[in-house]
């Protein structure tokens, strides 16, 4: 069984053909590190992964089961088997950190009726909600608006509402990105532990070639909209991963790789 297959995926957004062909298997419990110049893709791929975006044409199945194929009761129990972590966090600013973890990850309810099912959460739901915030040691923050807490510390939030959900596959798109480097490598660290203490499989795109490195067990390397690399740690280096980031690497024809522009996993 797979946790991720990926099989001949090809996206296309009008007639910029985004993904050219991408396939690869991910198995649970493995940690890959997505890397790959900005423009080459990799939002698109791992948006395609859950379903929040249509593939042109191949196939994507989650814990073997086929997104294209799925109902859509179906796509939304896969969705719930995958935790996801933005590169801006999307907390909602004006609610307290116990709301965002307690709310924000039933990928089946909607903030707009928030007010009415807010009496509805169990005193278990309540005791999970404050136990992942003790995971990321900010249960002391519990009752402090998400707005009025640093980047990390808003970034460790959304760790917490990841684990609310109790995925089995973690997506995280960046999540460091947003961060001074070092707010970014204590969230990445506790990130990486709260994975690895549970066996999730994740997958997670990074820019710094030294934070990957440190954690990859797995990198995948895109370029242009196709797979590079894909190879274990110990069998890639500083030099090969600089490869991604040369030549003509964005699949839109621009020759120069901008500055990151973000786009998270979040519809567009
Ligand atoms: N919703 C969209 N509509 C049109 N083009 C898109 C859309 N999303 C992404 N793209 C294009 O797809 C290409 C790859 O983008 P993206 O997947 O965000 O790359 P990366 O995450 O590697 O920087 C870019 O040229 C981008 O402009
Ligand atoms: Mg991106």
């Amino acid at each position: 069984m797979s946790a991720i297959k990926v099989e001949q995926l090809h996206k296309r957004f009008g007639d910029v053909h985004v993904l050219r062909g991408l396939s690869f298997d991910v198995q649970p419990g493995e940690g890959v590190v997505l890397l790959g110049a900005n423009g080459c893709g990799k939002s698109t791929m791992m948006r395609c992964l859950n379903g929040l975006t249509p593939v042109s044409d191949g196939k994507v199945w989650v814990n073997d089961q086929c997104v294209q194929t799925a109902s859509r009761r179906e796509v939304k129990r896969i969705r719930q088997q995958v935790g996801v972590v933005f590169q801006r966090f999307n907390l909602v600013g004006n609610l307290s950190v116990f709301q965002n973890v307690l709310y924000g990850a039933l990928g089946r309810q909607r903030w707009g009726i928030l007010g009415a099912m807010a009496p509805l959460a169990s005193a278990e739901e309540r005791d999970k909600a404050m136990a992942c915030l003790e995971r990321v040691r900010l249960a002391d923050k519990a009752a402090q608006r998400a707005e009025e807490l640093s980047g990390g510390q808003q970034q460790r939030v959304a760790i917490a509402r990841m684990l609310m959900q109790e995925p089995e596959i973690v997506l995280a798109d960046e999540p460091i990105a947003s961060l001074d480097p070092k707010s970014g490598r204590e969230v990445m660290e506790l990130l990486w532990d709260v994975v690895r203490e549970r066996g999730l499989t994740v997958i997670c795109t990074l820019h710094q070639l030294d934070v990957a490195l440190e954690y990859g067990e797995r990198f995948i390397g895109m370029k242009a909209g196709h797979i590079e690399i894909d190879a274990p740690r110990q069998a890639v280096d500083k030099a090969l991963l600089h490869g991604l980031y040369q030549g003509q690497v964005r699949v839109d024809g621009q020759t120069v790789s901008e500055p990151q522009e973000t786009h998270d996993l979040a519809p567009a």
